[in-house]
């Protein structure tokens, strides 16, 4: 095969009319999840100051602002909870009246066609805010107690599945959650309701905003007993097929931006419909070089979210759905 001269590959690129025809990876509202945090009260529009454009909601204005992104075509949301009160066990996750599930009783009334997707996990519930029940290990340090843990995870996901919520969304990394959310729900009667697991999600200093929004920084120690180490190259396709054959119908890489490798590996190995999450941490580093002027933002969004879809997730998480709904126009 020759090269230069016979072979020019800047030919390919000379007009906008070629350049679009050849830009096979195209971003679509359609495949973007928002998140949304959602709190007790009434009237509540609180902005996140690590996150700028992202806010924590009451019931009433997260209808309101799910009502206007549905508007703009957004198809999903991905709601966290922040409770009122916290106790070690994280019990307020499963209290039918509490503000994710009412959130999700308001949007199947008023925009049934909406998807809703809850993250189930406790440690945004717990008071010392790790992501299960805690116990005292034989050497003294304390850890999450896997097996106790899948115990509530069922019972949050059963309570979410009741209010409405099309798909759960476990994130606890606890090993068997999602065979251990699957068996909950058909034994409650929820046998449709799917689950999008945080298969393979990594302990990760991007979550760092997600945590001043979520109110869920652990109180000592760290995650990184149950999330996985991002030294590590050879658990993602492991933790991937666990929860392919526990049930998982979606599975999801996170954080994105920085794991496109792990995306593709995941991509390549399972015909399985994968999600990535593109995290707060993510988020804000554009909102910040942006705000101080070093980066267009727009086109910046755009151009990393592209790349997530082009390294093979077929949905997208992100905090920027509402602005690429407007950049894109539906
Ligand atoms: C809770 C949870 C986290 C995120 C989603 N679910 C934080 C964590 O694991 O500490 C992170 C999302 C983000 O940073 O945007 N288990
Ligand atoms: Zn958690």
């Amino acid at each position: 095969m020759s090269g230069f001269p016979t072979r020019r590959l800047r030919r390919l690129r000379v007009s906008p009319a070629l350049r679009e025809m050849l830009a096979g990876v195209r971003l679509s509202v359609g495949e973007l999840i928002a998140p949304l945090f959602v709190r007790e009260g009434e009237h509540l529009q609180q902005e996140i100051p690590s996150m700028p454009g992202q806010f924590q909601y009451s019931v009433d204005t997260a209808l309101e602002t799910i009502r206007r992104w549905s508007d703009k075509k957004l198809r999903a949301v991905l709601l966290f909870g922040i409770p009122d009160s916290k106790d070690p066990t994280g019990t307020e996750a499963w209290n039918d009246d509490a503000a994710v599930q009412r959130l999700a009783r308001e949007i199947k009334k008023a925009l049934p066609d909406v998807l809703v997707i809850t993250d189930v996990c406790l440690c945004e519930y717990t008071d010392h805010g790790h992501c299960g029940t805690t116990k005292k290990r034989p050497d003294g340090c304390v850890d999450v107690d896997n097996d106790a843990t899948l115990e509530s995870l069922g019972l949050v996901a059963v309570s979410h599945a009741k209010a409405g919520a099309d798909i759960v969304a476990p994130s606890a990394m606890m090993d068997g959650q999602v065979g251990a959310i699957r068996e909950a729900l058909d034994g409650a009667g929820f046998q449709m309701t799917g689950i999008m697991s945080y298969a393979v999600k990594y302990a990760s200093s991007l979550y760092g905003p997600f945590r001043d929004a979520a109110e869920s920084t652990p109180q000592s120690g760290d995650r990184r007993s149950y999330q996985m180490d991002f030294r590590t190259a050879g658990q993602d396709l492991m933790e991937a097929e666990s929860d392919i054959d526990e049930g998982a119908d979606i599975v999801m890489v996170k954080p994105a931006g920085a794991y496109l490798d792990v995306i593709a590996k995941v991509r390549q190995r399972f015909d399985v419909p994968l999600a990535a999450y593109h995290v707060s941490g993510e988020y804000s580093m554009i909102k910040a070089a942006a705000s101080a002027g070093w980066l267009d933002e727009r086109a910046a969004a755009i151009e990393i979210t592209t790349a997530i879809k082009r390294a093979g997730a077929d949905l997208i998480i992100t905090y920027f759905a509402e602005q690429l709904a407007d950049w894109l126009h539906g």
